[in-house]
C-alpha cells in the first residue's frame, strides 16, 4: 500500500507537557487505522495536530509527499484531509440534504457552496451520501430533528463529502446505542479504500468489527500496533490500561 500519511518524531508540548513525545507513524493509502491509549494518551492531539489545530514544536506531518507543519488548517482540508469531531457540527436549521449538500459544494469555498443550485454530478453525490448515511428516506427534514445518532452519521456524511484522501475520526460512535454502533463499522469499511480512515475509539466491541490494525499509544508515542487479538494480549498495554475505567480495558 503507497504511504499517504507519515508522522516523523513529533512533538507537541502544552506548556512545558510533551502530550506528544517523539510520536512515529504511519498510515497507507486506502486503509482503516485504528487508535486506542488511555485518557490523555496524546490521541486526540494527533489528530490535532495533523490537521494544523495544534502547534508542532519538532518533527514531522508529512501528507502525500508534502509537509504539512505550519500550514494552516484550511489548507489542510483543501489537500484532502478531513477530520470529525466528537461533537456533532451540523447547521440545525438546514435540511439535512443541504447540509450534506454544503459539505459537497465546500471544495470551491464556503461563499460558493452557500451561492447557486447544485450541478447534476453534485446532485448525484449528495443522494449517494445521503444513502450511505441511511439518511435518505426524508432529506428535507431538518437537522435539528435527527436524533443524536443520526446526527453524528450526518457529520460523518458530509466530512465524506469534502472528497478527502483521509478522513479523521475522534471517537465517532460517541453516544451511539449498539445497533448505532455496529452500522457504523459498517460505514465506515465501505470507505475503503476509496479513502483511508483513521479512528480513534475505545469501545472494543466497535474495533473488534473495522478488522484493522491498532496502534496504541501512551504517554504521546506509540506503545505497539497489531491486530486487535495481539494488541489485547500485550502485556505492556495491560500494564497501561490498570487502575482505568472498566469500559477503557483493551
Ligand atoms: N489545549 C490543551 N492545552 C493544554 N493541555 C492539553 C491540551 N490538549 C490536550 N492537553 C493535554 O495533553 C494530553 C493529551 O491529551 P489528548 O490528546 O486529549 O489525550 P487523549 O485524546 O488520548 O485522551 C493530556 O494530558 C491533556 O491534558
Ligand atoms: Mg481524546
Amino acid at each position: 500500500m503507497p504511504e499517504l500519511l507519515r508522522i516523523d518524531d513529533l512533538v507537541v508540548a502544552y506548556d512545558g507537557f510533551r502530550a506528544l513525545d517523539g510520536l512515529s507513524w504511519a498510515v497507507g493509502a486506502g486503509e482503516i487505522r485504528v487508535l486506542i491509549g488511555p485518557n490523555g494518551a496524546g490521541k486526540s492531539t494527533l489528530l490535532d495536530a495533523i490537521v494544523g489545530k495544534a502547534s508542532i514544536a519538532s518533527g514531522q506531518v508529512v501528507f502525500e509527499g508534502r509537509r504539512l507543519r505550519g500550514l494552516p488548517e484550511s489548507r489542510i482540508v483543501a489537500l484532502g484531509v478531513g477530520r470529525k469531531f466528537q461533537a456533532p457540527g451540523v447547521l440545525e436549521d438546514l435540511s439535512v440534504a443541504d447540509n450534506v449538500a454544503l459539505a459537497v459544494r465546500r471544495r470551491k469555498g464556503w461563499l460558493a457552496a452557500f451561492r447557486g443550485s447544485l450541478e447534476a454530478g453534485e446532485r448525484e453525490r449528495v443522494r449517494e451520501l445521503l444513502a450511505l448515511a441511511e439518511l435518505d428516506e426524508r432529506p428535507g427534514r431538518r437537522a435539528a430533528e435527527l436524533s443524536h445518532g443520526q446526527k453524528q452519521r450526518l457529520e460523518l456524511a458530509m466530512v465524506v463529502g469534502l472528497s478527502p484522501r483521509l478522513i479523521l475520526l475522534d471517537e465517532p460512535t460517541a453516544g451511539m446505542t449498539r445497533r448505532e454502533t455496529e452500522r457504523t463499522a459498517e460505514l465506515l469499511r465501505s470507505l475503503v479504500p476509496r479513502h483511508a480512515v483513521v479512528v480513534v475509539e475505545h469501545d472494543m466491541d466497535f474495533v473488534e468489527r473495522l478488522e484493522a490494525p491498532v496502534a496504541v499509544l501512551h504517554l504521546g508515542r506509540l506503545l505497539t500496533e497489531g491486530p486487535l487479538a495481539q494488541v489485547r494480549a500485550d502485556e505492556r498495554v495491560r500494564e497501561v490500561y490498570l487502575g482505568r475505567r472498566k469500559e477503557q480495558a483493551a
